[in-house]
């Protein structure tokens, strides 16, 4: 299966991923991820990305496209993949569209004003996994130990940013991925667990 996932900063995601990932066994390939951690790693391109990213803007399409490319050409990503993140622009799907075929895509909708609280809460492993400050209160990963974080541009000034270049740019893929008859939506607002009913749901059918 080749998946995508489509939806607002704070839609639920990443979330999402982690546990479709885990039951489809598909690899999980997140643009986000993957510049997150050349930043921490301080390469020539986590350099570039940082500002960027920390602005609310997006990092170029060919630098982008580039990276996915040379991922889905692994030898995990044969048979299928999930992909987080990306494409986020239409320049980027019809690159995709050059690169391989799309199954679905899986939009997560929700209600814009429960997106801020959703980001400003939120919590961050550097093990991957993810919390919010509603249900979790610990500062250390449950999973691995190690000190949580937020990230830099999930600060409040940021966030506003991002939502605004994902109606300018990102939400113009559902109507992109709709007239080619692959777009299933899922309802965000409602708790991980039924989010996830719902996502099985589809990709069962699918399967
Ligand atoms: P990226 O990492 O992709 O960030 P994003 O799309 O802004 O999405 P988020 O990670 O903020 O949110 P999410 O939908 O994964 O939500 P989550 O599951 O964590 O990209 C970051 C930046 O990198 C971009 O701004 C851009 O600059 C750059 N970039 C990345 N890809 C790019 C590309 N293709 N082109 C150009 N630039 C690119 O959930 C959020 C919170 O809510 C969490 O705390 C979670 O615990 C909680 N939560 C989740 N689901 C629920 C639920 N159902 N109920 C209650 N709480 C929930």
């Amino acid at each position: 299966m080749k998946v995508i996932l489509l939806g607002a900063p704070g839609a639920g995601k990443g979330t999402q991923a982690e546990m479709i990932v885990a039951k489809y066994k598909l690899p999980h390939v997140s643009t986000g991820d993957i510049l997150r951690k050349n930043i921490r790693e301080m390469t020539e391109l986590g350099k570039v990305a940082k500002a960027i990213i920390d602005d609310g803007k997006l990092v170029s399409d060919e630098l982008v496209i580039k990276l996915v490319d040379s991922r889905l050409k692994e030898n995990d990503c044969k048979k299928g993949w999930l992909l987080d993140g990306f494409p986020r622009t239409i320049p980027q799907a019809e690159a995709l569209d050059k690169i391989t075929n799309v199954d679905i895509v899986i939009e997560i909708k929700i209600a814009y004003e429960a997106l801020l609280q959703r980001i400003t809460g939120r919590r961050m492993c550097e093990c991957g996994a993810t919390y919010h400050t509603s249900f979790y209160t610990g500062d250390r990963c449950a999973t691995c130990g190690k000190p949580l974080y937020q990230r830099d541009d999930d600060k409040a000034e940021v966030v506003s940013k991002r939502l605004e270049t994902y109606k300018n740019l990102t939400e113009p893929l559902v109507e992109y991925y709709t007239v080619r008859n692959k777009l299933r939506t899922v309802d965000g607002n409602l708790s991980q667990q039924e989010v996830f009913r719902q996502v099985t749901d589809i990709l069962n059918d699918y399967d």
